[in-house]
C-alpha cells in the first residue's frame, strides 16, 4: 500500500519509522516531513493543511492511505474533505471527522461530551462575554489555584493556572477580550486537579478499540518540572503507576464510554484518541482529549509496539480493529528532547547539528531540523528526540542521556531528569 503521512515533527518521524517497517508499506511519502523522515521515505513540499495540494498529490501517486499527524488539519476537516470528494472517497484517512476532532478543537465541546457520557473530568463552567458574571461567581466557589482554558486550539499555550482569585478574574476578562484571539472567545474555567499526569492512546475504528502503551510526558522546560510549558521535553513508557488496576479503571470509565459516546452521537471517528489523564489518588480523571498522537509520547510508544502498525491502521480504516493483533514490548522506552537555547520563547535557527553519527544504541527522531547541502541545521525549538530501549525506564533514560551528550549544536539544552520522579 502507498501511504502519505502528514506533519513534520518528531512524532511524524517516529510514525514513519514504524510504518516503514511494515511489509504492507510500498511507497511512503511525508508532507512536508523533515530531515529524518526524508531518510525513510520521500518528503513532499506540501503543508499538512493544504487540502487541495494533498488531493492532487494523492491522485497522482496512487495513495491508498493518509495518516494525519497533527491536529490542525483534522480540526479543519481533512477527513470530511476526503469523504465528500468522489475521487478521494476510496482513500483511507486515519484521523477523525471534523466533528470528532472537536474533542480537541473545542474544550467546551469536550467537557460537554464528558458530562453527557459521565466520563470523569474536573468540574467546569464555560464562559463567554454574555455570562461573565457567572464565571466570576463560579471562580468564587473554587479553591486556588484556578484553571482557565481558551476553548479553541492555541498551540498548547491556551491554559493558565493562576494562584490569586483577583488575578484569575482579571485574566478571564483578558481572555474573553482576545488575549488568545478567537480561541479564547469562550473560556472553560476548571477545578484544579492534584495528581500525576499520564497519556493514554486509543486506536479506534469508531466501534472497537485497542489501547496503545501509555506514556508520561515532561512538559516543563526546567528540571524538577519548573519554568514554562513546552511541547514536551521527554517521555517514558510504561508508566509505573498505570498498572493493571489503574488501566482497568481507565478502560471502563474512560475508554469504553468515550467510544460508546461517539457511536451514540453518530460521530465518525477512525483514528487516534489521546486522553490526557490525571491520576488523582489512583482514580483516573480526564484533563483533555486530543485527536492525534502525542509528541514526544509517540517517540516512545512506537518503540513498544511489536505488531505490524500498518495492519493496525488498516483495521481502523476497514472497521475491523478488533480482529487485529497488538503486541506490546515488555521493554521500557524513553526519549529525551534536545531543544534550541531560549525555547519555548525566542530561539535562533540555522545552527549546524553535528555528532549524529556518533550516536550508539538509540534512535534519533528529528523534530526540527533542516538540510543545508550535506549539513543538518536546527530549524525549530525542539530539534531531535533521542529515544532508547531499556530493561526499565531508568536504563532507557540513561542510554538517551549518554547519546544526548554526543550530539552538538550551539545552544543545545535538554532535561537530565526525565523519568527520575518515577524511580526516586
Ligand atoms: P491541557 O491543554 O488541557 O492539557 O492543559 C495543559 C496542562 O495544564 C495539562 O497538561 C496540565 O498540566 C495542566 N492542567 C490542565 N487542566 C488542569 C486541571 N484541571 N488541574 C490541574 N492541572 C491542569
Ligand atoms: N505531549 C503532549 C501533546 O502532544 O499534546
Amino acid at each position: 500500500m502507498n501511504i502519505l503521512l502528514t506533519g513534520s515533527g518528531g512524532r511524524e518521524h517516529a510514525l514513519a519509522w514504524k510504518i516503514k517497517q511494515s511489509p504492507k508499506t510500498q511507497k511512503l511519502y511525508i508532507a512536508p516531513g523533515n530531515v529524518g523522515t526524508g531518510s525513510l521515505g520521500t518528503n513532499v513540499p506540501l503543508a499538512a493543511t493544504d487540502f487541495e495540494g494533498l488531493k492532487t498529490f494523492v491522485l497522482n501517486h496512487a495513495i491508498d492511505m493518509v495518516v494525519v499527524g497533527p491536529e490542525d488539519p483534522l480540526v479543519k476537516g481533512i477527513y470530511d474533505f476526503f469523504q465528500k470528494d468522489p475521487a478521494l472517497k476510496r482513500i483511507a484517512v486515519i484521523g477523525p471527522s471534523q466533528r470528532g476532532a472537536q474533542l480537541e478543537g473545542s474544550k467546551d465541546f469536550a467537557k460537554a461530551f464528558m458530562m453527557r457520557h459521565r466520563i470523569p473530568t474536573a468540574k467546569y463552567k464555560s464562559i463567554t462575554r454574555e455570562n461573565l458574571p457567572e464565571g466570576i461567581a463560579f471562580l468564587q466557589t473554587l479553591a486556588a489555584p484556578y484553571v482557565l482554558k481558551a476553548d479553541g486550539l492555541a498551540a498548547g499555550k491556551g491554559v493558565l493556572i493562576i494562584d490569586r482569585p483577583e488575578e484569575a478574574a482579571e485574566e478571564l476578562q483578558n481572555m474573553l477580550n482576545g488575549r488568545f484571539g478567537d480561541a479564547g472567545r469562550t473560556v472553560v474555567i476548571e477545578e484544579f486537579l492534584s495528581g500525576i499526569e499520564c497519556s493514554v492512546f486509543i486506536l479506534t475504528d469508531g466501534r472497537n478499540y485497542k489501547i496503545l502503551p501509555e506514556a508520561k510526558d515532561y512538559k516543563r522546560i526546567g528540571e524538577g518540572d519548573t519554568g514554562l510549558n513546552t511541547g514536551g521535553m521527554g517521555a517514558v513508557s510504561p508508566v509505573p503507576f498505570a498498572g493493571k488496576a489503574f488501566m482497568k479503571k481507565v478502560e471502563e470509565r474512560i475508554v469504553i464510554p468515550t467510544i460508546e459516546g461517539l457511536k451514540k452521537e453518530g460521530i465518525d471517528y477512525k483514528g487516534f484518541i489521546f486522553a490526557g489523564l490525571m491520576n488523582v489518588n489512583d482514580e483516573p480523571v480526564v484533563i483533555e482529549y486530543n485527536c492525534r498522537m502525542g509528541d514526544p509520547e509517540t517517540e516512545v510508544v512506537m518503540l513498544r509496539i511489536e505488531s505490524d502498525f500498518v495492519d493496525l491502521l488498516e483495521g481502523i480504516a476497514c472497521g475491523n480493529i478488533s480482529e487485529k493483533e497488538l503486541i506490546i514490548s515488555e521493554r521500557s522506552a524513553a526519549t529525551v528532547m534536545l531543544v534550541s537555547g531560549g525555547y519555548p520563547e525566542d530561539y535562533e535557527k540555522g545552527k549546524p547539528v553535528t555528532g549524529l553519527e556518533e550516536v550508539k544504541g538509540s534512535l534519533l527522531f528529528h523534530a526540527g531540523t533542516v538540510a543545508e547541502g550535506d549539513a543538518v541545521v536546527t530549524g525549530g525549538g525542539r530539534v531531535i528526540a533521542v529515544s532508547s530501549y531499556g530493561k526499565d525506564a531508568k536504563e532507557a533514560v540513561k542510554q538517551s542521556l549518554a547519546n544526548a551528550e554526543r550530539i552538538h549544536f550551539e545552544g543545545k539544552y535538554y532535561r537530565k531528569d526525565i523519568g527520575s520522579d518515577l524511580w526516586t
